[in-house]
């Protein structure tokens, strides 16, 4: 796992839309994972400055995001649907018909999780997957005690993360208490990691899911396994690393440093 750290949010979103960026300019279309939530709304928003200034583009690309709240609709202002078009979407050239995020209001979940999984497939696999960290460890809404081979499914939220994301609903009792999202197994499959953490309330799940054991308990730590993880920080995020004077020597190093290819 490569563990970069920003000193500002800024600096690790610009950070982060560079490897989008690069995984664009060498597969122009590559199948992105997206997640939603405050973090990667920052690497949006830089992304959709390169599409505007740069001419990044995305014309041939296909995205699938990670999860969904269960009992919204897609123009509901709290739906991922509705949060990936406004903050995304509408600012980029992603062809509608490439677009696929999980249905918070199908009738048949466990066909439509099957039908996801098929479809990534299909679409040649996940390129590049983009990532938060919940404040219990979470990727994707794969909460403690989720296995680490688990699929695509319905999951019942953590107290913790409900309480996380009644900021952005009015009231508490509003958030709501299932999603479908990607399983671990699912995360793992595409070639490449790309984590994203600010702020210190998540200081202890980032440290646990680079440092501590590989647990379901915190199913971000399950990027242990994969070949080709990276993790951007801001100094917040990176406050309880104790190996944080390696990670910033190696990327002190990393100009010198041989290179494979
Ligand atoms: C969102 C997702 C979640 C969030 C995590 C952090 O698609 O999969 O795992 O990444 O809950 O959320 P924020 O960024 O709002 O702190």
């Amino acid at each position: 796992m490569e563990v970069i750290i920003k000193a500002t949010y800024e600096d690790m979103s610009r950070a982060a839309a560079q490897e989008v960026a690069r995984i664009l300019n060498t597969k122009p279309n590559a199948v992105l994972g997206m997640a939603t939530g405050s973090t990667p709304l920052g690497l949006y928003r830089e992304l959709v400055r390169m599409h505007r200034d740069e001419g990044l583009d995305f014309s041939q690309v296909t995205t699938f995001n990670l999860d969904e709240y269960v009992g919204l609709r897609p123009s509901h202002p709290q739906s991922y649907h509705f949060f990936m078009h406004e903050n995304f979407f509408k600012h980029v050239n992603v062809p509608k018909q490439n677009i696929y995020i999980p249905s918070g209001s199908t009738n048949n979940y466990p066909s439509f999780c099957a039908w996801y999984e098929q479809r990534i497939e299909e679409c040649g696999g996940i390129d590049l997957q983009i990532l938060g960290i919940g404040s219990d460890g979470h990727v994707a809404f794969n909460e403690p005690g989720s296995s680490l081979t688990s699929r695509t499914r319905l999951k019942t939220l953590a107290r913790q993360t409900i309480e996380d994301n009644a900021r952005f609903f009015e009231r508490r009792e509003d958030v709501p208490i299932y999603a479908i999202t990607m399983g671990v197994g699912t995360i793992l499959e595409a070639r490449e990691l790309l984590l994203c953490a600010n702020g210190k309330n998540k200081a202890w799940a980032v440290a646990a899911a680079i440092e501590g054991p590989v647990t379901g308990m915190v199913t971000a730590s399950a990027l242990q396994m994969h070949p080709h993880a990276k993790v951007f920080l801001d100094s917040d995020a990176a406050g309880e690393l104790k190996m944080r004077a390696y990670y910033d020597w190696i990327e002190e190093r990393r100009p010198g440093a041989p290179r494979y290819n």
